[in-house]
């Protein structure tokens, strides 16, 4: 180590490439300070607000252009806690259902012990939600390109949001479809937390890629 590299240097130097050119802002900042937020204040997301994130999920690319996508967006109070509550016993009841392991989180046992928590919010009380659906079976892929958009748009305006797949078999129910004026053969594909962090959230760990063939 040279007498002028201090601790900030090597920890520099180890950070990943997209990680220090992110500086420079733009796209690359937004990708890598964005952060599943599970702490929300209770101000409310504006309309305004609303609708710029929708604007941007709409602009992900998607299978020629086939733009499968619709939004579902729920801010009033009582359906987001009633809906919490629903999705949280869905969550817990025997046996998962295929919704549910597939809900993108792998040890569901270990996930189902901390949804028994009486602390637990499925929402993480975010001031609002926004359901990404699916308006074709093919179509789940392009919804989450969509998803990431938004997310990143949202972090673009101060904004925090969290993936939450756990909450997908509770809007892929017939009930709450009909409540929401979803067609019965659209899929959730994502629902997505959306609202003012409250404090700071660290970043996560990440697996180096994993480079299978470089040929
Ligand atoms: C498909 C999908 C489903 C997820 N479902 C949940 C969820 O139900 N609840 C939750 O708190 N986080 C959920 N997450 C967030 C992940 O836990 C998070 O993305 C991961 O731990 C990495 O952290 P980061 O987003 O802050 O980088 C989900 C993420 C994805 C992509």
């Amino acid at each position: 180590m040279s007498e002028t590299e201090s601790d900030t240097d090597i920890a520099e130097s180890h950070r990943s490439p997209g990680a220090c050119r992110a500086e420079a802002g733009g796209t690359l900042k937004a990708i890598y300070e964005r952060r599943s937020v599970r702490a929300y204040s209770d101000m409310p997301v504006t309309r305004e607000d609303v609708e710029l994130l929708l604007d941007a999920a709409i602009h992900a690319p998607s299978a020629v252009n086939s733009q499968p996508w619709a939004f579902a967006v729920i801010q009033q109070r009582e359906a987001l806690t009633r809906y919490a509550e629903e999705g949280k016993k869905l969550l817990l009841g025997e046996p998962p259902n295929v919704e549910v392991v597939e809900s993108g989180l792998p040890n569901i046992d270990r996930l189902r012990q901390m949804a028994s928590g009486a602390d637990f919010a499925l929402f993480h009380r975010a001031p609002a939600l926004i359901v990404i659906y699916a308006t074709s079976i093919e179509g789940v892929s392009d919804c989450y390109l969509a998803a990431q958009n938004l997310m990143l748009a949202a972090w673009a305006i101060g904004l925090g949001t969290c993936p939450i797949g756990l909450a997908r078999p509770l809007f892929n129910q017939a009930e709450v479809k009909t409540e929401l004026e979803v067609p019965l053969d659209w899929s959730a594909a994502l629902p997505i937390a959306v609202g003012r962090p409250a404090g700071e959230t660290p970043p996560s760990s990440r697996r180096p890629a994993q480079i299978v063939a470089w040929k």
